[in-house]
């Protein structure tokens, strides 16, 4: 939620700015400013609204001179997306100007306070309170006028700051939100992530909570909380320029979803040779560590937690150990069944989900063995697992994660395996590996058996309500599906365990209620025919995503999607693509904002 960047260097800051907002505007896209210091002087240019107007109001960053500043694209959560709580905050005395990413938990009773003191405050935002504390404590060095300000602030912070006092510097704050420094030449950087630095620098350098950087053209000097200098890794970026870019296609999304045979790929490869599965990062965790594993509990939020929902049936199947799924949100506050004999399953993208890292904290305080499963390197719930295993999908941008969710499904499943073989229940492995390796294949066959998505689309995008039904395997795929279709076509769609129907959903089937019915798991196929006959009694239009080879289903479905044949313990991965296209598409024909759903972002760094 919310993105923050900041430049120093000798050439104009404002264009590096803008160009880095717009690479994190998926972050939020309500409203956005930045801040340019030109000498002692700061001007502040922030609108309501996407970071195209901002660009518009500044002539590209032309209309800002300068070579010093900082940006901000916004995500609401204190105050209305409007110019006023449009970040950079400037403080009163107008020498300081601040960006914040994150929420600060005790704003009420701070603003209470310098409002007593006299502080005159010009939004609704919490973030406020930042730049007038940092004006009461500054007395000549914003260092330590920072760290006076951050003993006072409670919750999560990426902060970026100037002062007008010291031209040339940004300052830079974590706490709890996503920071990195970008290492350049003759020029330095901050960013909430990557993809806003990978046009000027490989090198970056991860910032821990607590801890301050100070930039200058030519320095970086990080801090601790309490003044002491750090010395950091200066790490490398891999992601490719291009990855963090449309590539020709209309949107995001469609070029994530046709990544993923090389992403799932990507994920794969490493660790599969010589018909086995091995996992480097997992050489460290005893046979006797292992072995007293008696429950797995997988804990994330929104599609990551329905990747958990698919993976779960290999881990029973192949390692014989139960798997209690629950979300992040919920875990955190339920006083939850976990000991030193529960391997916690955490699944993130970005690994900055505020619910994912406080479950992922409460799993270790409960003597939990943790393992993460996630896309971002040196993220925090990277760094915080006991464990952690990244799925190689490169930058997603498009809100509606896609091959975030199918590196997540293909690395449960393989670390499935993994267990199973250490453990001693699978001998020979090499079918499962087999099964593996082909999945990059089989979803490219899944997108190319559907031709037909975009026509679909058309008959099914005018409708209000949408029922995605599937058992077993197929159930849990109908939870993401539905999520897709929700998310960025705005039409409600609700997914059900197709046994579940008759206890009352099947109330609301009436003539040409539309049915999304997956059917891909042969042990269950004779029963989800009978509910698909079921609701088409009752006049329901069914679509049907089964095997080519399912002949019954071409004469009981309306219409039909395909996936290749699959082993049904891995076919999450293949079953989601057509259902991401027919979200995609269904959102093309209703005019939607793909990338950027309305109320989302993509990553939910706030509670
Ligand atoms: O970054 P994470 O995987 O932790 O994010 C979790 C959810 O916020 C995310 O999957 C969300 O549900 C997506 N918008 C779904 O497309």
């Amino acid at each position: 939620m919310c993105g923050i960047v900041g430049f120093t260097g000798a050439r104009s800051a404002a264009p590096v700015l803008l160009d880095g907002l717009k690479k994190l505007e998926y972050r939020g896209y309500d409203s956005a400013g930045i801040a340019v210091m030109d000498g002692n002087e700061i001007s502040v240019s922030k609108v309501s609204g996407r970071i195209a107007g901002l660009c518009e109001k500044t002539k590209d960053g032309a209309a800002v001179p300068g070579t010093t500043g900082i940006g901000h694209t916004r995500w609401a959560t204190h105050g209305a997306p409007t110019e006023e709580n449009a970040h950079p905050h400037l403080s009163n005395d107008g020498r300081f100007a601040i960006v914040h990413n994150g929420i600060i938990e005790n704003y009420a009773a701070l603003r209470e306070e310098l409002i007593r003191d006299g502080y005159h405050f010009q939004s609704e935002t919490d973030t406020e309170v930042i730049v007038h504390l940092v004006e009461m404590y500054y007395a000549g060095s914003v260092r330590d006028a920072l760290i006076k300000t951050v003993n006072r602030l409670r919750g999560s912070y990426a902060l970026g700051v100037i002062c007008s006092e010291e031209p040339g510097k940004i300052y830079a704050v974590r706490e709890a939100s996503p920071l990195i420094i970008g290492v350049g030449v003759g020029e330095n950087y901050f960013a909430s992530d990557v993809t806003a630095l990978v046009n000027y620098t490989r090198s970056v350098i991860y910032l821990e909570d607590g801890e301050f950087a100070e930039l200058s053209e030519g320095s970086i000097r990080i801090f601790d909380c309490t003044g002491q200098e750090q010395s950091k890794k200066v790490s490398r970026i891999l992601w490719d320029v291009q990855a963090a870019e449309k590539g020709g296609y209309e949107h995001f999304m469609l070029k994530e979803i046709m990544e993923q045979p090389a992403a799932v790929k990507a994920t794969i490869a490493p660790r599969v040779s010589g018909g086995k599965v091995d996992f480097e990062e997992l050489a460290a965790m005893s046979d006797e560590e292992l072995r007293a594993v008696r429950k797995i509990v997988v804990t994330a939020c929104g599609s990551a937690y329905y990747a958990g929902c698919a993976g779960r049936y290999a881990f029973e199947r192949l390692c014989g150990l139960p798997v209690q799924l629950e979300l992040a949100s919920e875990l955190r506050y339920s006083d939850p069944l976990i000991d030193d004999t529960t391997l916690v399953i955490v699944i993130s993208q970005s690994g900055e989900t505020a619910d994912t890292i406080a479950a992922l904290k409460e799993a270790k305080a409960r003597g939990a063995k943790t393992l993460a499963v996630v896309n971002v390197v040196g993220s925090t719930v990277a760094k915080l697992a006991d464990y952690t295993v990244y799925t190689w999908a490169g930058p997603e941008i498009a809100v509606a994660t896609t091959k975030g969710y199918t590196t997540q499904t293909a690395t449960l499943n393989m670390l499935a395996i993994y267990f199973a073989a250490r453990l001693g229940r699978i001998e020979d492995q090499s079918k499962y590996v087999a099964a593996m390796q082909a999945l990059p294949r089989r979803i490219q066959q899944a997108i190319d058996l559907n031709p037909s998505i975009p026509a679909l689309a058309k008959k099914y995008h005018d409708n209000r309500a949408l029922f995605f039904i599937g058992r077993n395997t197929d159930y849990a795929v109908a939870l993401e599906g539905a999520l897709k279709m929700k998310e960025i076509s705005y039409i409600h769609a609700e997914s059900y365990a197709a046994g579940e129907l008759k206890h009352g959903t099947i109330a609301l089937i009436e003539e040409h209620t539309p049915v999304i019915a997956l059917c891909c798991n042969p042990s269950v196929t004779e029963k989800t025919i009978s509910n698909i006959v079921e609701v088409k009694s009752r006049g329901a239009e069914v679509l049907a995503l089964t095997f080519r080879t399912n002949r019954q289903m071409l004469s009981v479905a309306d219409d039909l999607l395909f996936i290749p044949e699959v082993d049904a313990l891995f076919s999450a991965v293949i079953e989601i693509v057509p259902l991401q296209l027919l979200a995609y598409y269904v959102a093309k024909e209703n005019g939607c904002d793909i990338d950027k759903p309305k109320n989302l972002a993509k990553s939910v760094t706030v509670e």
